[in-house]
């Protein structure tokens, strides 16, 4: 075999392997997406129809090129199978300070229920699992439709939201014009 035509043929066998690695993820809306490092992770959201909640953790490695339309998705949602990992939407998502987890807070989901510890949960991304971080004093209330920012050293800002029946409480809208400051261990 030429030279030119074995080339040829590793880089069309690494190309089907690359494809091969990707799945396409299931249409959904209100998930949130956060980036460490090289890769984005996008967990939780919903399907619109019927509108249900899911625990979709999907990641991306952006440190190579792909094939817009074939990206290479890989499917993590077999981490999310405990009950404890947070059924939600309309949540907030930021990275830890050691760039190696991820935290999630709040959120809704389509079976209307309120979610252990306001749905904070944080999934590490090197050993791949997911823990509650322990016991918070003055956890804010649960809500949805929230926005986050956060700092290099851990502290993440989450801003306004609302309770609705999506939160667990009853069905009357409430809006939370408050703004709360989150490290790993207080909310204040
Ligand atoms: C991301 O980068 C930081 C800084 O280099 C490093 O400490 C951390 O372990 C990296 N995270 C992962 C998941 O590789
Ligand atoms: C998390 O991962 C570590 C390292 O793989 C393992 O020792 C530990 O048991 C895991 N924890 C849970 C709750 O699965
Ligand atoms: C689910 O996660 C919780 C919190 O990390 C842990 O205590 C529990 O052992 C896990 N359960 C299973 C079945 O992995």
């Amino acid at each position: 075999m030429s030279k030119p035509t074995f080339l040829a043929i590793v880089t069309l066998l690494a190309t089907i392997a690359h494809r091969a690695t990707g799945f396409i993820p299931a249409s959904q809306y209100n998930q949130a997406a956060v980036l460490i490092n090289d890769t984005i992770y996008v967990f939780g959201g919903s399907i619109i129809r019927p509108y249900t909640t899911v625990k979709s953790l999907y990641s991306l490695d952006i440190s190579q090129p792909w094939i817009s339309t074939n990206p290479s998705w890989v499917d993590l949602t077999i981490t999310t199978g405990n009950s404890t990992v947070p059924l939600s939407d309309s949540h907030a998502m930021w990275p830890s300070a050691d760039g190696e987890s991820f935290y999630v807070w709040g959120g809704g989901n389509s079976r209307g229920q309120p979610l252990l510890q306001s749905g904070f949960a944080q999934y590490n991304t090197v050993t791949r699992n997911w823990t509650l971080p322990s016991a918070i004093i003055n956890m804010p209330q649960q809500r949805d439709y929230i926005s986050a920012s956060w700092t290099s050293s851990g502290v993440a800002y989450i801003w306004a939201g609302e309770g609705d029946y999506y939160t667990g409480r009853p069905a009357v809208y409430q809006t939370f014009p408050t703004f709360y400051r989150l490290s790993k261990i207080s909310f204040s």
